[in-house]
C-alpha cells in the first residue's frame, strides 16, 4: 500500500508498506506493552524512565494506527496485578498517565479518535478517573479510530463484570432464558468493536497475562524482543507484514 508522507523515502519502511496489502489489515490491533522496565534498567535509568519512554513509543503507535486506517487500537497500560508495584512506581505511572491525556488529548481529538478507557476505572485515583472522563467526553463523537487504554484491568474481571451486568438486567427484565455469546461479547468493555485480529506483544514475553480473554479468541499473535520504548513505525509495519503472511483458518481447513 502508500499512504503519502508516512514514510520517510529511502528508508526500510517504504519496503514495508508496499508490502501491505491495504484490503487485509487487521480491523483491530491490541498491544501489551512490555519492557519499559528492562529498558531502562539495559541504561542504567531508573525503570520509571523507561515508561516515561513508553510514552513516545505510544504516541506514535496511535498516530500510525489511525495513519493506516485501522479502526481499533487497545493498549494495555496497567493491569489489576499492577497494583503489587512498588507505590512510587504505580504513583508515577498515574502521573504520566494524566500528563499524557493533557498533552495529547487535542492531538487525539483532531486525528478523529475517540478515547476509552477500559476496566474497573472506578477504583482509580479521582484525579485520574476526572481526566479520564474528560478525554471520553471531548472525543464521544469521533469516528476514525477507537482507542482503548485497558487500565485496572484483568480479562477475568471483565467477563465476571459481564456475567453480573448479564445477571442484573436480565433479573430486571424478569429473564430467565440462557445467554448467548453475542449477550456475552455486548457485555464486555469492548461492546461493539470487533475482535481484535492481531495481538502485539513487545519484550519476548510469551505470555497473554490476563488480557482480553475472550476477544482473542482467533487473533493472531505476534510477539517481539524490542522493548516497549523502543517499539516505532518500523515494528509496526513488520507486525503487520508478519500477520498478513498468516493464513487465518478459524479453526477451517
Ligand atoms: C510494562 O513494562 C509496561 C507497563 C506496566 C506500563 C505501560 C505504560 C506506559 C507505556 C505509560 C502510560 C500509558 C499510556 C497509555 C499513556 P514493565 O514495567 O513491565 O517492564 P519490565 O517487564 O521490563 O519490567
Amino acid at each position: 500500500m502508500r499512504l503519502d508522507g508516512f514514510v520517510e523515502p529511502g528508508s526500510e519502511e517504504v519496503a514495508l508498506l508496499e508490502s501491505l496489502d491495504a484490503g487485509r489489515l487487521p480491523r483491530h490491533i491490541a498491544v501489551i506493552m512490555d519492557g519499559n522496565g528492562r529498558w531502562a534498567g539495559q541504561r542504567m535509568l531508573p525503570r520509571v524512565m523507561g515508561h516515561r519512554a513508553g510514552i513516545d513509543s505510544v504516541r506514535e503507535i496511535v498516530e500510525d494506527t489511525r495513519r493506516l486506517g485501522i479502526g481499533a487500537l487497545t493498549l494495555y497500560a496497567f493491569s489489576t496485578e499492577n497494583w503489587k508495584r512498588p507505590k512510587a512506581e504505580v504513583r508515577t505511572l498515574m502521573r504520566l498517565l494524566k500528563e499524557f491525556i493533557r498533552k495529547e488529548m487535542r492531538r487525539v481529538h483532531e486525528n478523529n479518535i475517540r478515547f476509552q478507557a477500559i476496566g474497573r476505572v472506578r477504583e482509580l485515583d479521582e484525579s485520574v478517573q476526572g481526566e479520564l472522563r474528560r478525554f471520553e467526553e471531548l472525543t464521544a463523537g469521533n469516528t476514525g479510530m477507537v482507542l482503548n487504554v485497558a487500565l485496572n484491568y484483568s480479562g477475568r474481571a471483565e467477563l465476571t463484570d459481564a456475567c453480573n451486568r448479564l445477571i442484573a438486567e436480565r433479573a430486571r427484565a424478569g429473564d430467565a432464558s440462557e445467554v448467548d455469546e453475542d449477550a456475552i461479547a455486548g457485555a464486555l468493555y469492548t461492546a461493539g468493536l470487533p475482535d481484535p485480529d492481531l495481538l502485539i506483544r513487545t519484550s519476548g514475553e510469551v505470555r497473554i497475562s490476563n488480557f482480553l480473554l475472550w476477544q482473542i479468541a482467533y487473533a493472531e499473535i505476534y510477539i517481539t524482543p524490542t522493548f516497549w520504548p523502543d517499539f516505532r513505525r518500523r515494528h509496526l509495519l513488520e507486525a503487520l507484514v508478519e500477520y498478513q503472511r498468516r493464513d487465518r483458518r478459524y479453526g477451517g481447513i
